[in-house]
């Protein structure tokens, strides 16, 4: 059931049960991440490896405090600077910490989410919620409550509705050495170069390949199920072929309008990461038998942007 009703969303977690919720960046698929039980069930529910750890959101930094053993002095600049915001953090865990949430690593991710609702419904709960993205394991992220129940509906027994996710792309990762210094794990909400800002030059992990030290940065990840091609700079799609066409802003000549998408006509980064997720889906529902894509340029989110569509393509 779809609805806005923070206290049915209560009391099913408190119940220990699965419940979809909205954030900034995506919808997730949230349970007590202190309860292993609860936390099983996410698994169960996405059909995700249980190697593949899940992020811990909460509404204050008080309450990260009381999860983590230490933040560096930088991970407590980007807290202060970015949260709640499409920015998580990985920091050495609490024991009490179940080592199912964070898939036995000493690391746990923490995030405060930028969406009312949530934070609202976090502010009311006894205990932070685990949530990775509320899709089936290896699909495309949900940005709308019904993205969330077309795929697990009959599973999940309540989506709290907070409307089409503002961001669009799930939150960026940054990781801290022994000696504090920052890097990049996952590309994602919130631009590098805000990021860089704060911390100075960082670099991201390469996660082209399979890694299994950090699973979700499997190249199959946030993919539809038709085959995505990438077009070059200046490529047309082969014009015979029955495919779908997503176009960074300008439509493609030759190509029925049906049969493209524009992520932003206007060519705003902002705009485009909103839209990709919805945008991909809608092209993995047309009757063609493959996707084409144009990348975003290579700055801000088109970063990310680009990261999910490489990813897509790599199947
Ligand atoms: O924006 C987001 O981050 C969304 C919303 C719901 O908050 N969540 C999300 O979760 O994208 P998920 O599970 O789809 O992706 C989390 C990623 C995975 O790639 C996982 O491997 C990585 O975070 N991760 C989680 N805990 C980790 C840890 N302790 N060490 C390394 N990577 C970790
Ligand atoms: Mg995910």
């Amino acid at each position: 059931m779809i609805g806005t009703d923070i206290f049915t969303a209560k009391r099913f977690l408190e119940e220990g049960t699965v419940v979809g919720i909205p954030t900034e960046t995506v919808y997730g698929l949230a349970a007590n991440a202190l309860d292993p039980d609860a936390v099983l069930t996410i698994f169960r529910v996405k059909n995700r490896p249980a190697f593949d750890p899940l992020i811990v959101h909460t509404d204050t930094l008080e309450k990260v405090r009381s999860l983590v053993l230490a933040m560096p002095p930088l991970a407590e600049k980007l807290a202060r600077a970015f949260w709640p915001g499409p920015l998580t953090l990985l920091l050495p865990k609490q024991p009490h910490i179940p080592d199912l949430t964070t898939s036995g690593l000493a690391r746990v991710a923490v995030r405060i989410p930028n969406h009312p609702l949530t934070l609202s419904l976090l502010a009311q709960l006894d205990f932070p919620l685990a949530a990775p993205s509320a899709n089936p394991f290896g699909y495309i992220s949900p940005t709308t409550a019904q993205h969330v129940a077309n795929q697990l509906g009959d599973q999940v027994p309540y989506i709290l509705d907070g409307g089409p996710c503002q961001i669009g792309l799930e939150s960026t990762i940054v990781g801290f050495d022994e000696a504090g210094q920052p890097t990049v794990y996952r590309l994602g909400g919130m631009a590098l170069e805000q990021i860089e800002a704060v911390t100075g030059p960082l670099s991201v992990k390469d996660h082209s390949s399979s890694n299994p030290a950090a699973p979700g940065m499997l190249s199959s990840h946030y993919a539809p199920r038709k085959p995505v091609t990438l077009l070059r700079p200046g490529q047309l799609p082969a014009p015979e072929a029955y495919a779908g066409t997503l176009v960074f802003s300008e439509l493609l000549p030759g190509i029925s309008e049906s049969y493209q998408l524009q992520l932003s006509p206007s060519g705003n980064l902002n705009e485009a990461a909103k839209n990709l997720f919805a945008h991909l889906r809608a092209l993995d529902t047309l009757p063609v038998t493959h996707i084409y894509v144009q990348l975003a340029p290579e700055q801000g989110l088109g970063r990310a942007i680009n990261d999910r569509l490489r990813r897509a393509a790599a199947r």
